[in-house]
C-alpha cells in the first residue's frame, strides 16, 4: 500500500521553467527510446519517416516525429501498441467509440501509480482538504473516469464514495446522508443531480458539497457560473483522455479557475494547425497533441486529441495551462457552411434565466439544405407555451443568427424532454444521413 500523498505541492509544481524543461527533455528521450525499442509499431513508424530517438536533442525536435491517432490504436486492436509484455499490464481500459472497435489502453503498476498521483494532484489543486470525503459519480468500468478519480482520491488519503453513474435519486440520498465535501462528475450529470434535489424538495445550495471537479465533456465558463450558483460550490475543470492516461492530464487550480494546468512533467503538450500538422506558437488556437513522458505500457507519441484549445502561460503553477476546451473537431457542426460548436450555443442559452442548459442540437435536411434545431427545456415552473419561454426562445434564435451566423429553429420541450445522460451528454444529433 502506497502511503497517502501529502497536501503540500509536489516540488516540480513550483520549480523554475528551466528545471521543468530539463526534466521534460530527459523523460522525452527515455520515452522515445522505450517506444522505439519495445513497440514494433512505433519502430516501424519512426523508420518509415527516417527518424530515430537519437535525433531528439531538444524539446522542439519532437516535431520531427510522426503523430499517433485513434486510428492507429484501432488498427492495432487490442494490444498492438503496448510496449511491455502483456503480463506486465495490470489494468486495461477501453472507450466504446461510436463506430467500430473500441480503443484499448493498458497500464503497468507504475502507470497506475503515476496516474493516481496526477489525479491526487488535481484534487488537491481543486481545493481538497485533509479529511474530505469525495463522492465519485463518473462511471466505473472500462471508462477511465470512475477508477481514475477513485484511485486519485484514495492516494490523497480522502474518503471515497464509489457511486458511479446513474440511480440519481439514490445519489441524492447518499449525498444527503454521507455529507461529502467534493463531487467528481460530468457537469451535465451534476445538473441532473441538482434537478433531482429540487424534485425532492432539497436545497442544492445547502448541500455539504464545497467543490465540484467536472470534466469528460466540454462545458463553458457560463456553465461554470450557473453550476456554482445552483450548487453553492467551487466548480473546477478536470481534463483527460484515455489514450493519454484518463482524467488528470490537466486540472484547474481553484485559486485561479483560469483553465486546466497541464501536468507537464508527465504529459508534454503541443498545439498544431489541424490542417498542416505544424506546431503553432503558445497562445494560438489549434489542435491539442500530447506525448507521454513517463508511461510504460502504452507510451503515446504526439497523440492528436482532436480537442481545440490554446496553450497559456502558467499562473498558479509553473506548468502551462490550456484554455478551457471550446470544442472538439468531432462536435463541430457545419450548418450551411457555417461552423458551429455546441459550446457557442450553450453560452447564449445561459444568458436566459428562463432556459436551462439541458439542450441538444439536432441537424436535419430541409430538401438539399442543412437545418439546425436547438431543443431546450425551459426552467422548472416555466411552461413551454408561456410568454416568457416563447420570448426567450425568440431572443435566442435572434442571438444565434447574430453572433454565430446560423439560422436555427428553437424547440421548447417539457421537463425531461431532453435525454439525460448519466455520463457524457450527447449534444449533437445528426439526422442528415438518417433514412
Ligand atoms: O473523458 C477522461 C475523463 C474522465 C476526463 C473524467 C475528465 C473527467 P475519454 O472518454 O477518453 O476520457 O474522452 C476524452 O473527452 O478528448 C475531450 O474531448 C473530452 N474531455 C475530457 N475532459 C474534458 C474537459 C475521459 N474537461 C475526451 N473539457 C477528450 C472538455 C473534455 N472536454
Amino acid at each position: 500500500m502506497t502511503s497517502p500523498k501529502s497536501f503540500a505541492l509536489d516540488p516540480i509544481e513550483k520549480a523554475s521553467v528551466d528545471e521543468l524543461r530539463a526534466l521534460q527533455l530527459k523523460r522525452l528521450k527515455a520515452t522515445l527510446n522505450h517506444a522505439y525499442a519495445n513497440s514494433p509499431v512505433y519502430r516501424a513508424r519512426f523508420d518509415a519517416v527516417g527518424v530515430h530517438p537519437d535525433d531528439c536533442k531538444s524539446l522542439a525536435d519532437l516535431a520531427k516525429f510522426p503523430f499517433t491517432s485513434k486510428a492507429d490504436l484501432r488498427e492495432h486492436y487490442p494490444f498492438g501498441l503496448f510496449a511491455v509484455p502483456r503480463e506486465r499490464v495490470v489494468r486495461v481500459h477501453a472507450s466504446s467509440g461510436t463506430t467500430g472497435k473500441p480503443t484499448v489502453v493498458g497500464y503497468t503498476a507504475n502507470d497506475v501509480s503515476m496516474w493516481a498521483d496526477c489525479v491526487a494532484r488535481s484534487i488537491r489543486a481543486a481545493g481538497a482538504r485533509p479529511g474530505d470525503m469525495v463522492h465519485v459519480s463518473y462511471g466505473y468500468g472500462l471508462f477511465t473516469g470512475g477508477l481514475g478519480a477513485h484511485y486519485g482520491a484514495e492516494r490523497l488519503g480522502l474518503t471515497v464514495v464509489p457511486f458511479g453513474g446513474g440511480q440519481t435519486e439514490r445519489q441524492v440520498q447518499l449525498i444527503t446522508d454521507f455529507k461529502p465535501n467534493i463531487i467528481m462528475v460530468t457537469p451535465s450529470y451534476m445538473l441532473a443531480i441538482a434537478d433531482e434535489m429540487d424534485r425532492l424538495g432539497l436545497d442544492p445550495v445547502g448541500s455539504s458539497l464545497r467543490v465540484g471537479i467536472f470534466g469528460a465533456e466540454p462545458w463553458t465558463n457560463d456553465m461554470r457560473r450557473a453550476v456554482e450558483a445552483r450548487m453553492g460550490l467551487d466548480a473546477v475543470d478536470i481534463y483527460g483522455l484515455s489514450e493519454v492516461i484518463g482524467p488528470g492530464v490537466a486540472s484547474e487550480c481553484v485559486e485561479t479557475k483560469d483553465g486546466p494546468t497541464i501536468w507537464e512533467d508527465h504529459f508534454y503538450p503541443e498545439v498544431i494547425n489541424p490542417d498542416t500538422g505544424e506546431p503553432v506558437a503558445d497562445g494560438e488556437l489549434g489542435q491539442l497533441v500530447f506525448t507521454s513522458l513517463t508511461k510504460e505500457a502504452l507510451p503515446i507519441i504526439r497523440y492528436r486529441t482532436r480537442d481545440l484549445t490554446r496553450l497559456l502561460p502558467g499562473t498558479a503553477r509553473t506548468m502551462r495551462r490550456m484554455e478551457k476546451i471550446t470544442g472538439r473537431s468531432d462536435d463541430m457542426m457545419i450548418v450551411r457552411g457555417v461552423n458551429v460548436f455546441p459550446s457557442q450555443i450553450e453560452e447564449l442559452i445561459l444568458k436566459h434565466p428562463e432556459l436551462t442548459p439541458h439542450y441538444q442540437c439536432i441537424l436535419s435536411k430541409e430538401g438539399p439544405l442543412d437545418a439546425l434545431t436547438v431543443a431546450i427545456e425551459p426552467q422548472f415552473g416555466v411552461a413551454v407555451d408561456s410568454p416568457q419561454a416563447l420570448a426567450a426562445a425568440q431572443a435566442l434564435q435572434h442571438e444565434i443568427k447574430t453572433y454565430i451566423g446560423s439560422s436555427a429553429k428553437i424547440e421548447l420541450r417539457q421537463v425531461g424532454g431532453i435525454e439525460r445522460s448519466v455520463g457524457k451528454a450527447r449534444r449533437v444529433i445528426d439526422l442528415r444521413n438518417a433514412k
